[in-house]
């Protein structure tokens, strides 16, 4: 049997998914796919050129003239678009807050999901979003799907903003997390929601090294 898995993370935003994902990689020396930073990166270009995000035909056009490369870097992966190092300016609020509905679009996601099925051809990945182990990888051997409380998820992205010296709003925060979940989890293709066969962790009150305990338990034990 080929023991080089697919993992599957899925599960709301700041619910841990990239963070635990990218130590379990490490651990089993698998490739790690942040598929929501091909979702932002996606965005910031569109933004960049002044589309209209709630138009299908713009967004896919754009889509279909770019290239998004994910690159394992020192302090976190790297997104290249187009060439270009890309990887902080997908980050920002304005990226943040219009990313899901650039990802509403049923043609955005099919050209999506076939290129991370490609990405994720030979296993030995741990691919985290919000359609993993549904759409992108339904065969996944381990499925797991995050959740935490939609205060604490704040609270994380909060002390995150602290951190680097960002401002921050707490009560803004909730709302915008909020707002994000209800559209990803309401669009007609392929919404979050945990596979059947995943397991859900509820991550509120655990440690990251608690939670990447519990999932590279799960990859073990299929590994054998
Ligand atoms: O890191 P965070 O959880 O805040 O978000 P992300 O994983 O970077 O994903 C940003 C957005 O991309 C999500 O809110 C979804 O709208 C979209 N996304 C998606 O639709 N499907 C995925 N597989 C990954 C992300
Ligand atoms: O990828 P996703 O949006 O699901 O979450 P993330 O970008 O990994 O962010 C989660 C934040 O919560 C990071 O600042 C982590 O240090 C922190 N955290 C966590 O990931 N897991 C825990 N069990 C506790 C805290």
């Amino acid at each position: 049997m080929n023991n080089r898995l697919s993992i599957a993370i899925d599960g709301p935003a700041a619910a841990g998914k990239s963070t635990v994902a990218k130590i379990v990689a490490e651990g089993l020396e698998y490739v790690y796919i942040d598929t929501g930073a091909m979702y932002r990166a996606l965005t910031y270009k569109s933004i960049m050129k002044g589309a209209d995000l709630h138009s299908e035909s713009e967004v896919l056009e754009i889509l279909n003239d770019t290239n998004i490369q994910l690159l394992p870097g020192k302090s976190g992966q790297i997104v290249l678009l187009d060439g270009q190092d890309v990887s902080a300016d997908i980050r920002t609020a304005q990226v943040t807050n219009s990313v899901s509905y650039a990802a509403v679009h049923p043609g955005v996601r099919m050209e999506m999901v076939r290129r991370q099925q490609q990405l994720a051809a030979n296993g030995g990945v741990v691919m985290d979003g919000r359609d993993i182990g549904t759409h992108v990888l339904p065969n996944a051997e381990v499925k797991v799907f995050l959740l935490a409380s939609v205060e604490e998820r704040a609270q994380r992205r909060h002390s995150e903003n602290i951190e680097k010296g960002y401002p921050s709003n707490l009560e803004k925060l909730k709302e915008e997390i909020a707002l994000r979940d209800k559209i990803d989890s309401e669009r007609e293709i392929a919404p979050l929601k945990k596979a059947q066969d995943a397991v859900e962790i509820d991550t509120t009150s655990l440690s990251i090294q608690q939670v990447v305990d519990r999932i590279m338990k799960l990859a073990l034990e299929r590994i054998g």
